[in-house]
């Protein structure tokens, strides 16, 4: 089996974790895959707990989960990474470490995302509690050429994640 690692970057409450949790499903129901699940919120709680927002620990965080992605890779396993990481340099160094590299965008606008609010988290950033927040007052540099967009404000998730599905069978990754 070809190891790969999907890469989904997005605004907070873009999908990321939604999407790749049903993708994760569905293999799983497809049977005979070995993936797994590596997820921003997840990794800062068990690995990267001392890390947090400013532009160097956004940085640490990504590249030590980009180094895990790459490590199960090589035993086979396609991995499912859902982070931010949203500046542009540190998802193209994901790319020169990891050789099958699929960077998906998980594309919504920011007003979706605030309406959304699905951790109560912009609220508390667009009232000054929360610092350096992604999209409010901490940058987010957007995909230039990602091998997949994902746009949640129009598709259903099941329709994201059968177009990540999708992808995998037509680049035999699964
Ligand atoms: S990064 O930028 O890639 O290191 O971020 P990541 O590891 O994906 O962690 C993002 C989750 O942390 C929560 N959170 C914040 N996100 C952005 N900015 C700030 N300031 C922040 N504070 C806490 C939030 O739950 C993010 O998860 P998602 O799933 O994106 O909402
Ligand atoms: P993230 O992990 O990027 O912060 P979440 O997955 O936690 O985002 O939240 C996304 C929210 O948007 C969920 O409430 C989900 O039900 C909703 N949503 C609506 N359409 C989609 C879609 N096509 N893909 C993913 N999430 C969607
Ligand atoms: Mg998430």
């Amino acid at each position: 089996m070809k190891g790969a690692t999907l890469w989904f970057t997005g605004l907070s409450g873009a999908g990321k974790t939604t999407v790749s949790r049903l993708v994760a499903q569905k293999l799983r129901a497809r049977g005979g895959v070995a993936f797994e699940v590596l997820d921003g919120d997840e990794l800062r709680a068990h690995v990267t707990a001392g890390a947090g927002f400013a532009r160097a620990d956004r940085g640490l965080n990504v590249r030590i989960a980009a180094y895990l992605a790459g490590m199960l890779n090589r035993h086979g396993v396609l991995v499912l990474a859902s982070f931010i990481s949203p500046y542009r340099a540190d998802r193209d160094a994901c790319r020169q470490s990891i050789s099958q590299f699929v960077e998906i965008y998980v594309r919504c606008s920011l007003d979706v995302c605030i309406r959304r609010d699905v951790k109560g988290l912009y609220r508390k950033a667009l009232d000054g509690s929360l610092q350096a927040f992604t999209g409010i007052s901490d940058p987010y540099e957007a995909p230039l050429a990602p091998e997949l967009v994902l746009d949640t404000e129009r598709e259903s998730v099941e329709e994201s994640a059968d177009k990540v599905i999708a992808y995998l069978e037509q680049r035999g990754y699964v």
